[in-house]
């Protein structure tokens, strides 16, 4: 359930709020004073808090940073009876997301307050990519001169000239997320939104909601708000993991391309969108549909253009390239270059993580040696060496094998951190690499200042 803090001294304006509030189905809990809302904060984490600026025993704005301690998704509003520049400049440091000035109608801070909400709702399932972001992304182009790369920059560029849908497969580092961004970046539709959606992030009692949007009244509480499909309207829907959506909902989807329409749960008229998709999946495409997870029908609507990135070891003459470009990018004005020795090493290496792993591994060496020459060969993950030689007898695996001995917990610390990277970061599917319960993996990320900052349903369940 919702949970709101009101934390206002006027007591009519409070009641009101709240019996508002509780009516829309939120959880309200009122106070009157900084020092019982710091009690309520100890208490629990809130979705939405509301600050009156002025109160008897301070400001309402020394609340926020306890509040954001408490849960940084919680989102902030601030109503003050004394607006000025300083004070909303203030605000917005102390991480407050809206401003209102009193004296204000319950409509007004209902409004925000939904608002608000939307937005939270929004950042726990998609990533709406902003165009001040976007010109950045457009310039970060598919990197590589294989031939295989050659292949894949040409399907983006008639991706970019058409409007229709993509379906781009490969292994986790591959590069589909960075291909369905240069697509979007680089087509008619740039102007407007790139909204991406982790399928496999969505709990699928929301999914649809998401998706489709709500009609005001189509559940107990629910408002009326849009969905993903429509928010992205002229742009693009970037639909990640999509074998991972429910197939129900797959179905649902299947009609919204074929007619070129949406509605809204609850809801009584379709309206016409011109979305984009863009999907994309790292398991095969066939094993998902023999297995029943991936609807067949669905899978023709979005494969009108099929992109099929390879993993980095099929395209290991773009490494070197590619070192160069992620060195420049990483250590701007710095001129480095990878040791020759250490570049033959990464041209036999598996990269199980594939181009993620290549930069991460980059990025690390960067910061660990200062000289004009780096040696990331001494970072791979020996065993995955080993896949990809096929041959531990190989003279670099032998010496690997049997280098200096290191304190255990210092060969745990680099795999598991290894593995973290692999994996791009997904706390879920590190530990089950590693076969470590999830609380274990967050306690060693933990330990090795690595934890990622709480976020995301998928990885907190
Ligand atoms: N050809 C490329 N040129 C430049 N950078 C690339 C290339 N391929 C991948 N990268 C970089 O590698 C990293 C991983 O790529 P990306 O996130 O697109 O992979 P992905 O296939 O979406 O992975 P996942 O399956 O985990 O979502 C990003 O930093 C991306 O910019
Ligand atoms: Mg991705």
């Amino acid at each position: 359930m919702t949970r709101l803090l009101i934390v206002d001294d006027e007591a009519l304006f409070r009641d009101a709020l709240s019996a508002n509030f509780a009516r829309d189905g939120l959880a309200v809990v009122a106070v009157g004073s900084v020092a019982a809302a710091r009690a309520e904060l100890e208490r629990g984490a809130f979705d939405v808090v509301l600050l009156d600026q002025r109160l008897p025993d301070g400001d309402g704005l020394e609340v926020a940073p306890l509040a954001l301690r408490v849960n940084d998704a919680t989102k902030l509003l601030l109503l003050t009876a004394f607006p000025n520049y300083d004070h909303a400049v203030q605000a917005l440091r102390n991480g407050i997301h809206d401003y209102l000035s009193k004296p204000v109608e319950v409509a007004e801070v209902r409004h925000a307050v939904e608002t608000l909400l939307r937005t939270a709702a929004l950042e726990r399932v998609a990533e709406v990519h902003r165009l001040t972001a976007s010109y950045d992304e457009a310039g970060a182009l598919f990197i590589g001169r294989s031939e295989r790369a050659g292949d894949i920059k040409r399907l983006i560029q008639r991706a970019q000239e058409t409007s229709a849908n993509v379906l781009i497969t490969g292994e986790t580092g591959t590069g589909k997320t960075l291909v369905a961004k240069a697509i979007h970046y680089g087509s008619a539709r740039a102007k407007h939104p790139l909204i991406s959606v982790n399928c496999a992030a969505l709990p699928e009692t929301l999914v649809e909601a998401e998706l489709f949007g709500v009609e005001k009244g189509a559940y107990t509480g629910a408002t009326q708000r849009r969905g993903l499909i429509e928010l992205a309207e002229g742009g693009t829907l970037f639909l990640d993991e999509i074998a991972e959506m429910p197939p129900a909902t797959q179905a649902k989807l299947l009609s919204v391309i074929e007619d070129r329409q949406v509605r809204r749960l609850g809801g009584e008229r379709s309206r016409v969108i011109e979305t984009r998709m863009i999907a994309a999946t790292n398991v095969s495409p066939a094993d998902a549909i023999a297995a029943g997870k991936f609807r067949r029908d669905l899978f023709y609507r979005l494969n009108v253009v099929s992109i099929a990135l390879p993993p980095l070891r099929e395209r290991r003459a773009d490494i070197p390239l590619l070192c160069e470009r992620f060195i420049r990018e990483l250590a701007p004005g710095r001129t480095a270059q990878v040791a020759p020795a250490d570049l033959e090493e990464l041209m036999r290496y598996a990269f199980p993580g594939n181009v993620r792993e290549l930069r991460n591994i980059l990025e690390r060496c960067l910061i660990l040696e200062e000289g004009p020459q780096l040696h990331p060969a001494r970072l791979l993950d020996a065993a995955a060496g080993a896949r990809a030689t096929k041959s531990a007898e190989e003279p670099g695996q032998a010496s690997e094998l049997a280098g200096a001995a290191r304190p255990l917990e210092a060969v745990i610390r680099e795999h598991v951190l290894r593995t973290y990277d692999q994996h791009g970061g997904n706390l879920t599917r590190t530990a089950q690499a590693l076969g470590l319960s999830l609380s274990t993996l967050r306690r060693k990320l933990a330990e090795y200042g690595r934890l990622p900052p709480a976020r995301r349903d998928q990885e907190a369940s």
